[in-house]
């Protein structure tokens, strides 16, 4: 019997597609094709990391590379590529180059690897989901957005430390949109089982702190701007997509919140939103509809129209 290794391509070898090429090499989770529009940086990631592999004692081959022909055949894709913000430039700016460059992702997967699961994480996030999944042409079920896996591992971290608990004993998730209007839901968060609104009750965080924890979670990614100066976080959304990597490739059905395709879940029709999702070899499996109370509804309502408006907004 041959045993086929899996192949994963990253598109964008910049800070995420580097520290991913990492992981999931030091995870011996599939071989790797690093892939960027830059000549030298792919290539000398990759042989970098490979000079490593005798010291990690991994085998899985990572290719460094500039022409999308080496994507062929991929089990999953993740798209990195584009550019990050800097300062004096619009969120429309952004918009416009990025959604250019997935397009051109979309396009290319579309071409050499149209059976893979796809992960994107080129913000702004909801709405290059969008573009990748209308040039891909790819199934609902194999493109997702990476947002709420990162978005919700803040939250329990924030959560954990100030309890000064294990972050393993921290459950909470974040709905919606990966902007301002994400939906950190308290009311669904909990410790080793326990209602987070109980342990409020039971005296061990205060509502205040919890509410400074929700806001300090949105902010999240533009704190790691602020004190990084150049650049913006990359070690816990390049974690955050090895865990949906893992999920689909082991078929181990975790539940984890995505920007994924809503068609009529949440009443809400085509647009790609961060909900809880179940993901396994089918790529997303099923959408959880979790019941909302009117704040949270109403929050919910906003980051939707939020996402909606930036999806109007594209030119393409
Ligand atoms: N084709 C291929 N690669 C491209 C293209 C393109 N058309 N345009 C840019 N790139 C590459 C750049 O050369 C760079 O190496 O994308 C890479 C992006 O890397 P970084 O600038 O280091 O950005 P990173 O921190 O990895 O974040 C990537 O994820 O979280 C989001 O907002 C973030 O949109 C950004 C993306």
């Amino acid at each position: 019997m041959t045993v086929q290794r899996k192949k994963i391509s990253l598109i964008g070898a910049g800070n995420i597609g580097g520290a991913l090429a990492h992981m999931i090499a030091l995870r011996k989770l599939s071989d790797v094709v690093l892939l960027d529009i830059s000549n030298g940086i792919p290539q000398g990631k990759a042989l970098d990391i490979a000079e490593s592999s005798p010291i990690d004692g991994f085998n899985v081959n990572i290719t460094g590379t500039n022409r999308y022909e080496d994507i062929k055949n991929s089990d999953a894709i993740v798209i990195t590529a584009g550019i990050t913000r800097k300062s004096g430039m619009s969120r429309d700016d952004l918009l416009q180059t990025n959604a250019k460059v997935v397009k051109e992702v979309g396009e290319n997967i579309k071409k050499y690897s149209p059976n893979a699961f796809v992960i994107v994480v080129t913000n702004p996030l909801d709405a290059m989901v969008s573009v990748v999944h209308k040039f891909s042409n790819l199934p609902t079920n194999m493109i997702v957005g990476m947002a709420g896996v990162l978005d919700s591992a803040r939250f329990r971290y924030f959560l954990a430390r100030e309890l000064n608990i294990s972050v393993e004993d921290v459950s909470a998730f974040v709905l919606g949109g990966h902007g301002d209007t994400m939906v950190p839901l308290i009311r669904c968060a909990s410790i080793a089982g326990i209602p987070l609104t109980q342990v409020i009750d039971m005296g061990l965080i205060t509502q205040e702190k919890v509410d400074e924890i929700v806001k300090r979670t949105r902010n999240g990614g533009k704190e790691i701007v602020d004190l990084l100066q150049s650049g913006s976080a990359y070690y816990a959304p390049a974690s955050s997509v090895i865990c949906m990597l893992e999920s689909y490739l082991r078929d181990e059905r975790r539940i984890l919140t995505c920007a994924a395709h809503l068609n009529g879940e949440y009443g809400v029709e085509d647009l790609f939103i961060g909900v809880p999702v179940v993901i396994g070899k089918n790529g997303i499996e099923k959408v959880l509809e979790v019941k909302m109370d009117n704040s949270e509804q109403e929050m919910f309502d906003k980051s939707v129209n939020a996402v909606k408006e930036l999806k109007i907004s594209l030119s393409l």
